[in-house]
């Protein structure tokens, strides 16, 4: 039931149990015209569907007919996809340099490897000495490194018109030529993809990264995780952990690693941006704040000519997901300190393209947001406004020993490698210090 108040051009909508909430119908507009890449909702309800049957599924109930399609496709990857999974191993690389870490790994594996392109491309730029992948459905098999060693080489092409892409997007859209238009809407480079989807910037010099050794991977396990047995040294889950039960899994995963290991993960996050949400029609954040039959009633309200569509959706929703806090502790309950995160948001002018626009609410509309979390919080109280202003989460863990204690044995031998002082003991090493000291203090 919607109240007009035309003096501030808000209405009222009367939800079923009779709460009250305030929205300026100009959203709806906006978010409609908008929406982008997700131009019906039929489209979104049948990406979901796919999507779901992953959720729901799990291993046993994946027909084989999937798997061995899965198998048998030929390896044709473009361009973009190979770019927009290379940036996605750079953003690891650039998020782990937080981290007070080494850099370099042994033995990793690759959770959820879909194709397996980041941990060959980790291994290809010697991150990973070796690499594996395990998924539950092998399309990995049909990885081809001289392929990929091909799609780099082009894709290292991109870096002569990265800079002027990025230069077009400080601009105003009305100071674009033509051509200028078609360039930045058509050309993505990896740096504009990671960029467009999370706001991170990556470096330039991700372009230097040359295949110094095979991209491939050294082994693949088609089965489910916990099933598997090994030990690594880096696990990565590249837009995957949204399938599992974070508890169970992180558990999983440091049994999988040694002491000191890392576990990195990104993940869309549930709160800011799953599929969902981007049918939200004009309440700010209705999804996750509707239940029951308020939800319904508001489906029927907004979406006259697609309800089916939208109840499917929205019975996608899990309003149980985790939150950042809840990845934290979960990771940290299973003896995994956090070492570096980021939780990210598409830079204003994309996310509302995808008719998301997490932080727009959160800037625009400030007062409103509020109270859209507040009423969140009454179901969920762990859910921060972080959770509603951004839409990836991207976070790194140490596995540690959970009984470590230190002695002064522990500390004896740490103070042996933290040397403040230059101490030279060579006699050249005495000249050049005093020739230095000289140059430098005098
Ligand atoms: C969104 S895809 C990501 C693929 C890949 N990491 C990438 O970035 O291209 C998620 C993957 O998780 C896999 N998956 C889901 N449940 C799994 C399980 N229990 N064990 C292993 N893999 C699983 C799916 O088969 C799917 O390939």
């Amino acid at each position: 039931m919607v109240m007009n108040d035309k003096a501030n051009e808000s209405l009222i909508y009367k939800t079923k149990s009779g709460r009250e909430i305030e929205y300026t119908p100009k959203h709806r507009e906006f978010l409609d015209a908008t929406r982008g890449e997700y131009t019906n909702l039929e489209a979104i309800s049948n990406y979901v569907d796919s999507a779901s049957t992953l959720v729901s599924g799990g291993y046993e109930n994946i027909s084989s007919d999937v798997k061995q399609d899965a198998r048998d496709v030929e390896w044709n990857m473009s361009l973009w996809a190979y770019s927009h999974r290379f940036a996605h191993a750079c953003t690891m690389v650039e998020i782990l340099k937080q981290a007070p870490i080494k850099r370099k790994f042994k033995k990793m594996l690759d959770l959820g490897c879909g194709y397996g392109v980041q941990p060959a491309v980790l291994r290809g730029i010697g991150i990973a000495e070796e690499a594996y992948g395990i998924d539950i459905v092998d399309r990995a098999s049909a990885l081809r490194s001289d392929k990929l060693k091909k799609l780099h080489r082009k894709m290292r092409y991109l870096r002569f018109v990265d800079s002027y892409i990025e230069k077009l997007e400080d601009k105003e859209p009305e100071e674009l030529s033509p051509l200028q238009r078609v360039i930045a809407k058509k050309i993505q480079t990896p740096r504009q993809t990671v960029y467009r989807s999370s706001g991170i910037v990556l470096p330039q010099s991700i372009y230097n990264y040359k295949m110094v050794a095979e991209p491939k991977l050294d082994g693949f396990w088609e089965m489910d995780i916990f099933k598997h047995e090994g030990q690594y040294d880096l696990i990565t889950a590249f837009s995957c952990v949204e399938w599992f039960e974070s508890n169970e899994l992180f558990k999983k995963i440091s049994q999988l690693l040694v002491p000191g290991g890392i576990f990195y993960m990104y993940v869309a996050n549930w709160w800011g941006g799953n599929s969902a949400v981007r049918a939200n029609g004009p309440i700010p954040y209705a999804l996750q704040r509707l239940d029951g039959e308020d939800r319904d009633q508001y489906v029927d309200d907004f979406f006259p000519g697609s309800v089916e569509q939208v109840h499917n959706l929205y019975e996608y929703y899990d309003p149980g997901q985790p939150t950042f806090k809840n990845y934290v502790e979960s990771g940290f309950a299973s003896g995994m300190v956090p070492v570096a995160h980021q939780m990210a948001a598409s830079p204003l002018k994309y996310s509302q393209k995808r008719g998301i626009s997490t932080f727009g609410y959160a800037i625009d509309d400030h007062a409103r947001f509020r109270e859209a979390l507040s009423d969140i919080q009454t179901v969920r109280p762990d859910v921060g406004p972080a959770d509603l202003v951004s839409n990836m989460t991207y976070l790194a863990f140490m596995r540690v020993d959970e009984n470590a204690r230190a002695t002064s044995d522990t500390y004896d031998k740490a103070l042996k490698d933290v040397n403040l002082h230059y101490r030279a003991t060579s006699a050249f090493g005495r000249l050049a210090r005093k020739v230095g000291m000289k140059i430098l203090f005098k």
